[in-house]
């Protein structure tokens, strides 16, 4: 039997559509490990300086290790659900030291963040209870309440970017609610700016709400010792969930958690969909972030290398004229305004053998286009004037205004 020659023609009208309208993506092939340079197929050796590598800790000896040693303990596979067919020691060893790390009683792993955020909202609300959401949040967020909405019939809110009067206009409107929950990302990650977390949380107990912080860019990055944007203002221990991704600085694998009181980690096994019916995360990815997080729990050297050169590159940036959206973390947008010119930007620098990534609208809004850079402890100093001198050029080239 032939295949259904409409869903092809369909699927290819639409392709088309994506490329008339410029915002198809290309991937690109690596023929080599994350690393700060790395070898990009038909191009050779490329500085990468849009990626969430932020400790280097994607090929970290250390890191890759425990997953090959993993590999011969535990095997490639879990076999089925976590409660279905048992679940290994490693995955609650990570749970602990990732409780550890970001200073809650328990945790509980996913295979993505994704799956963390998504699972989540829907398993701690009802009929009747209310969730707020900053409107910059990640996509997973939306998502999770989109869900959790349909699922549990529960009311939804989206409060202004970091508009903590309009927050609290809609908790007190939700006032009869028999649950408030707001969430937020701990850094926004299109912009690289920092949650208000100790507003957040004064609000949060203002109005009996559970406040919920995406950490994914900020766990391992933000605060003295990485424990993330808690950290970073000092109330460690005061956040009721915190959730991340173990796809960034935690070793950059893939796999996300959710962090908060016993009680919640026991309500996810018992509740939360991507528990329930899908597998847990392979053991060896399991046991490289037990790995990381070790590993940055004894060199927070690699932390502070962080910091220093995200404070260098946004100051060397601004020295040479350009404009980068000020900041403290290593997210570092350049704002040029027009898709196009961002998405020509970002190709002369791949020319000159740099990866970087434009983004335009519709991910942010119109005018507002821009380069994400992202620094890591990995990058040298002279890594960082070569990006700094090659972004001055292609700036140069295209236009933009010093
Ligand atoms: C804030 C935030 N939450 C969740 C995720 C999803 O992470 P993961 O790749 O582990 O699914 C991301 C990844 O881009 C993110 O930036």
């Amino acid at each position: 039997m032939a295949l259904n020659p409409n869903f092809r023609a369909d699927l290819d009208g639409q392709i088309a559509q994506l490329k008339a309208d410029r915002v198809y993506k290309t991937l690109n092939h690596l023929e080599s490990p994350q690393a700060a340079r790395v070898t990009m197929e038909g191009r050779g050796e490329v500085l990468i300086l849009s990626s969430n590598n932020y400790l280097g800790l994607c090929n970290e000896p250390a890191v890759v290790q425990a997953g090959i040693d993993a590999l011969g303990t535990f095997g490639a596979g879990t076999g089925s659900v976590r409660f279905i067919c048992g679940t290994f020691t490693i995955h609650r060893e990570l749970e602990q030291a990732l409780a550890r790390f970001v200073g809650t009683d328990a945790a509980m792993s996913f295979v993505s963040a994704w799956n963390a955020n998504e699972g989540l909202t829907a398993s701690i609300v009802e009929e009747g209870d209310f969730v707020a959401s900053d409107a910059l949040n990640h996509a997973s967020i939306i998502d999770s309440m989109r869900l959790a909405k349909a699922i549990t019939k529960c009311t939804t809110a989206v409060y202004k970017h970091g508009d903590m009067d309009d927050l609290v206009e809609k908790l007190r409107s939700a006032k009869s609610a028999r649950r408030r929950l707001v969430w937020t990302d701990g850094i926004f990650s299109m912009e690289g700016a920092i949650a208000k977390l100790p507003q957040l949380l004064q609000i949060a107990r203002d109005h009996d709400a559970v406040l919920v912080v995406d950490d994914s860019h900020a766990t391992g990055v933000l605060g003295a010792t990485g424990r993330g944007t808690p950290e970073h203002f000092g109330v460690v221990g005061e956040v009721d969930i915190i959730t991340s991704t173990l796809g960034k600085a935690l070793g950059g694998a893939a796999g996300g958690f959710v962090a908060g009181p016993e009680p919640l980690c026991d309500m996810l096994t018992q509740r939360s969909r991507p528990q329930l019916f899908s597998n847990a995360l392979p053991p060896t990815v399991a046991a490289s972030a037990l790995a990381a997080v070790q590993f940055i729990e004894s060199h927070p050297d690699r932390v502070r290398s962080l910091h220093e050169n995200a404070a260098w590159f946004r100051a060397a940036l601004k020295e040479a004229g350009l404009h980068p959206l000020d900041g403290e973390t290593p997210i570092v947008p350049i704002i040029v305004g027009k898709t196009a010119d961002a998405i020509r930007m970002s190709g002369m620098l791949l020319d000159r053998g740099i990866f970087v990534t434009g983004f335009g609208f519709p991910v942010v809004p119109h005018g507002t286009a821009r380069l994400r850079c992202q620094v890591s402890a990995a990058h040298s100093r002279a890594d960082l004037e070569f990006a700094v001198r090659s972004i001055s050029e292609v700036a140069a080239a295209v236009g933009l205004p010093s």
